[in-house]
């Protein structure tokens, strides 16, 4: 495994590799890896001859006040478990190297960034789609792994690479979930116990949706009432929203039916955390 940190020198790198009949798997990451990136990188490492995973905590994604500063930074720690992972390459470039000074070039995937975390996170999303269009240039994988965790990053992307046509295959695995079955997230290290425990009702209060569609509740209002009134018994929460929407346009349902997915943006303490899940 090598870790590379330019651009120059990754494209030097790939262009070594005969691609015939070889395919190029990517894992765009910020690092700070959990067993949620890792089942990213085992789906590459199983599909894919070169696995590239890149470690990039992209400041153009995090908005005036959040949390660019503070985000756990751990490279050590991820080349390691890269290197059990097989992984052939990590991308590591620094902020310069992605966004020299005079950079001005943005992607924006207008109606679905506006959308649930959008309204909350504004230019969040252009910050994404602009990084993950220069990883794909840069990286020219045929396959790219982003987790169900954040589906509107996923659907973004995925919007993204259909509207500019770009060669590239988009595969979105399941969340991974800790135990007691919080999302796995870098963002859960910032949880003192208490707010650790506290963030379960998140994925308790999809549970009682997913019960509630069991059961044969339809109604939209219903279900998001009765996760609003689970979540609000938690002490210092604040909810940014609870949406059912359909996967791909992430447009508000009005009725369960066909593919739902009910996506959640909690605040426990400082933390701001998401979750969803797909009603089928
Ligand atoms: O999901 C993430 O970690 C980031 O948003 C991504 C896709 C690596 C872009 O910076």
């Amino acid at each position: 495994m090598v870790i590379i940190r330019t651009i120059k020198r990754l494209r030097q790198v790939l262009s070594g590799y005969n691609r015939k009949g070889r395919t190029i798997g990517f894992v765009p990451t910020m690092g700070a890896l959990h067993y949620g990136h890792l089942s990213l990188i085992k789906a590459c490492r199983r599909e894919n001859k070169i696995v590239v995973v890149s470690i990039f905590v992209n400041p153009t994604q995090f908005g005036p006040g959040e949390d660019l500063k503070k985000y756990p930074r751990t490279l050590k720690q991820d080349a390691a478990l890269c290197k059990k992972e097989g992984v052939d390459i990590i991308f590591y470039p620094d902020a310069k190297e992605m966004f020299p000074s005079g950079y001005e070039t943005f992607v924006t995937v207008e109606g679905l960034s506006r959308e649930l975390c959008g309204l909350f996170r504004p230019g969040h999303f252009r910050g994404v789609a602009t990084v993950v269009a220069k990883l794909f240039n840069i990286v020219q994988p045929d396959i790219a792994y982003f987790g169900q965790k954040d589906a509107q990053q996923a659907a973004i992307v995925r919007r993204m690479v259909r509207d500019l046509n770009m060669p590239v295959k988009i595969k979105v695995m399941p969340t991974v979930r800790e135990i007691d079955g919080l999302a796995m997230s870098s963002r859960n290290a910032y949880l003192n116990p208490l707010e650790r425990k506290d963030a379960l009702v998140l994925s308790r209060s999809l549970a009682l949706a997913k019960r509630l569609v069991h059961d044969g509740v339809k109604d939209i209002a219903e279900i998001t009432g009765k996760i609003r009134e689970m979540i609000l018994r938690v002490p210092k929460v604040k909810i940014d929203y609870i949406a059912v929407v359909d996967q791909e346009h992430l447009m508000p349902l009005k009725k369960i039916s066909g593919k739902s997915l009910i996506a959640l943006a909690v605040w426990i303490g400082k933390t701001r955390l998401i979750d969803n899940i797909i009603i089928k």
